[in-house]
């Protein structure tokens, strides 16, 4: 009876990673995934994190004393999550002191990471938003259409990508945002837009804020490099922050993949900001109710990792360091392939919008032909939509990269 099901297609984006693997050829360079790697292309768990594990794994009896000491076990967490870990997580996004937080508005769940919160959100608009339409950026992190899809919402598109100046069509955002139809789902990127790495300017954050409340929207965040754009936490936020100090109601999901590298802990969380604690609450209970079928309830070990570091003020302080030194790299290789390709293009082609550009990410306005090119003959590896991971480029690579995109883009 399984004769009949046809071979999936690799994943735009995980499938890129499967490809890499299985080339041989010494040059080859994976700028496919976003997962941060050292300036020796290894990867890189923080040092935070390393000291937080130990306290877990340095040794079975201190373990075991150790989770004693704690009353730490291994049962069942709650439906919602790690209370600790569902406390910080919120109060890192929003601030501690803001009214949302005070005031109890905030329906917070621990996810399985970005992608399980974003699709806890969607079931719940699916169940209580019957038709609405959810609005995302075009164009946008892959996997948004996978999640809408499979929870059988509809969603459709608003322009934000303009490829004449590798910028923003804020015009176009603003005029698709204002056309659809009111209490729509706005899909935004908070901090570090995937694909493209251009975001809104504060002011442009206004106006769309303005068009989203004059059409009863509601926004919907998407947060997984709060901290890891611009090195600083509260900078990264300020996007949501401008939103939840309207009065607005939103959806918030977070992640910790990148700014606390714990990929594949799956560990992230899924907010949404009520305009009472008594809708908070009802919010709350119908997200747990639509968790316990799905999975019953999240793991427990990158919600105490994210809930030592960020709760203890020294690990804390230690993290917001190693975040800086993570962006701080990226941004010198940006920097790097920047003055790579200016000095070898003749072409007198700008290649500024890369330095512009912030976050993990380089969209290079590269072609599915010319990334194809950059693949087959380069061995460097990358979404066909010309997307590459500066966080998997070193100081080192980046003359060999200048030469693909070079012989990719004017051949
Ligand atoms: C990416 O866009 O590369 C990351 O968010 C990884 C993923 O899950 O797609």
């Amino acid at each position: 009876c399984f004769e009949g099901i046809a071979m999936a297609p690799p994943d735009p984006i995980l499938g890129v990673s499967e490809a890499f693997r299985a080339d041989t050829d010494a040059k080859k360079l994976n700028l496919g995934v976003g997962a941060y790697r050292t300036e020796e292309l290894q990867p890189y768990v923080l040092d935070v994190v390393n000291k937080v594990s130990k306290l877990y794994l340095s040794n079975w009896y201190i373990a075991e004393r150790l989770m004693l000491e704690r009353s730490e076990n291994k049962e069942y967490l709650p439906i919602e999550g790690l209370a600790a870990f569902n406390k910080v997580t919120a109060e890192l996004l929003f601030g501690a002191d803001n009214p949302v937080i005070n005031q109890q508005r905030v329906a917070t769940v621990q996810g399985l990471s970005g992608t399980g919160s974003l699709r806890l959100a969607a079931a719940l608009i699916e169940r209580y938003f019957p038709g609405a339409q959810v609005m995302i950026s075009s164009p946008t992190w892959g996997n948004h259409k996978n999640i809408f899809n499979d929870a059988r919402v509809p969603w459709s598109e608003y322009r934000y990508y303009d490829p004449k100046t590798v910028g923003l069509d804020f015009e176009g955002m603003i005029s698709d945002i204002k056309a659809a139809p009111d209490g729509s789902f706005i899909v935004l990127h908070g901090c570090a837009h995937n694909p493209t790495g251009i975001d809104p300017t504060p002011e442009q954050w206004e106006k769309i804020a303005d068009v989203i409340q004059e059409k009863n929207h509601i926004p919907f965040f998407d947060v997984a490099y709060q901290g890891f754009a611009s090195g600083s936490l509260d900078e990264d936020a300020s996007s949501v922050r401008l939103f939840a100090a309207r009065g607005m109601e939103l959806l918030v999901a977070q992640s910790y993949s990148k700014n606390l590298g714990l990929y594949a802990e799956r560990i992230g969380a899924i907010n949404v900001v009520c305009s009472s604690a008594d809708a908070a609450a009802r919010v709350k209970s119908q997200l747990k109710r639509i968790a316990r079928p799905m999975y019953s309830n999240p793991p427990v070990h990158g919600a105490r990792i994210v809930a030592n570091v960020v709760g203890d003020p020294a690990l804390f302080n230690e993290w917001k360091a190693e975040m800086e030194m993570m962006a701080g790299r990226i941004k010198n290789v940006r920097q790097k392939l920047f003055d790579s390709l200016s000095a070898k293009d003749k072409s007198g082609k700008d290649w500024s919008f890369i330095l512009k550009q912030i976050g993990m990410f380089s969209f290079t306005g590269l072609n599915k032909t010319q990334s194809d090119n950059m693949t087959n003959k380069w061995h460097v590896y990358m979404t066909k939509d010309g997307r590459i991971s500066l966080a998997g480029l070193s100081l080192a690579k980046c003359e060999y990269l200048a030469d693909a995109i070079m012989d990719s883009y004017h051949n």
